[in-house]
């Protein structure tokens, strides 16, 4: 497939038949996601949103890894302190997009990797998928209004392991819970992904467009609000001691120690 770079070079788009593939391709970095990268990603949302030649978007990563989540040295080094920070635009991006969004998922999905897909319509797992969400054990707290959607797709004893112990958990109980909507040989993710994706290309835009709004309604202020909210509070905590600690633990390949946090 012929794919071009957008203004990050590990981010690749492709639009073919009205399906608009984003591949997120950083894999020596295990696709985390910089500052950069989520600009780009930010950049193509709004695009695709006004462009009438785009009826779908196709979220992919690799056949080995989806994502590990935000580039943890530029935790360090430049914070996503404010809410127009790239991160937070392209969670707004997702989040707010009218257009159906469909994911495929293969391999560690970690972090921002789990929750963005809480913004995706279809998701299509290889049965390597593992997802997970360990801000607690980064010394921060939930994003995406995970905090909201989470405990309402898997209740909330189960939230609580994904989201306070920062338990992964693997394709089929991502299956069971609804969060994804069939498992299949990593290999065959993306091709699912995009048939699925071409089918939705051939329906009427502005059905889809209003079946999604709908479907979504009741949770759209709530969504907003919460994000909002979570975003002052991971700001604020990517600057104290216990998220310092766990980034330059990362960083030094090492065990964190929370005991002065
Ligand atoms: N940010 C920055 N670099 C990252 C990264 C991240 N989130 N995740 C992985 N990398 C880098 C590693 O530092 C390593 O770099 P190096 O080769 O220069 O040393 C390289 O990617 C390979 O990672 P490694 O941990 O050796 O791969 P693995 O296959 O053993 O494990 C993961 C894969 C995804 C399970 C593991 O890398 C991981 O847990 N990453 C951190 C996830 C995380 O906490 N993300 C933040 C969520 S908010």
């Amino acid at each position: 497939m012929n794919t071009s770079p957008t203004a990050a070079p590990e981010i690749l788009t492709h639009l073919e038949s009205g399906v608009m593939s984003l591949t997120i391709n950083r894999l020596g970095k295990k696709n985390s996601i910089t500052a950069a990268m989520y600009t780009a990603m930010a950049d193509v949302l709004a695009a695709a949103e006004q462009d009438a030649g785009v009826r779908v978007l196709v979220i992919q990563g690799h056949e080995t890894i989806f994502s590990a989540g935000n580039d943890i040295s530029d935790f360090l080094n430049q914070p996503p302190s404010t809410p127009d920070a790239p991160v937070f635009r392209f969670l707004h991006g997702i989040s707010t997009f009218t257009k159906p969004i469909v994911a495929a998922v293969c391999g560690p999905a970690v972090g921002i990797g789990t929750t963005m897909l809480l913004h995706c319509d279809l998701i299509y797992a290889g049965d390597n998928a593992a997802f997970s969400m360990p801000f607690v054990n980064l010394g921060l707290c939930p994003e995406a209004a995970s905090s909201l959607l989470v405990p309402q797709l898997m209740g909330y004893p189960r939230a609580a392991e994904a989201l306070l112990l920062g338990e992964p958990f693997m394709a089929e109980t991502a299956l069971e819970i609804g969060l994804i909507n069939r498992i299949v040989p990593p290999l065959e993710a993306s091709a699912l992904a995009h048939r699925q994706a071409r089918k939705l290309a051939a329906k009427p835009l502005p059905s889809l467009i209003e079946t999604k709004r709908l479907m979504k309604k009741g949770q759209a202020a709530l969504t907003a609000e919460r994000m909002t909210e979570e975003s002052v509070s991971f700001g604020r905590m990517l600057s104290e001691p216990a998220a310092r600690e766990a980034f330059t633990a990362f960083m030094e390949k090492r065990r964190p120690d929370f005991s002065a946090a």
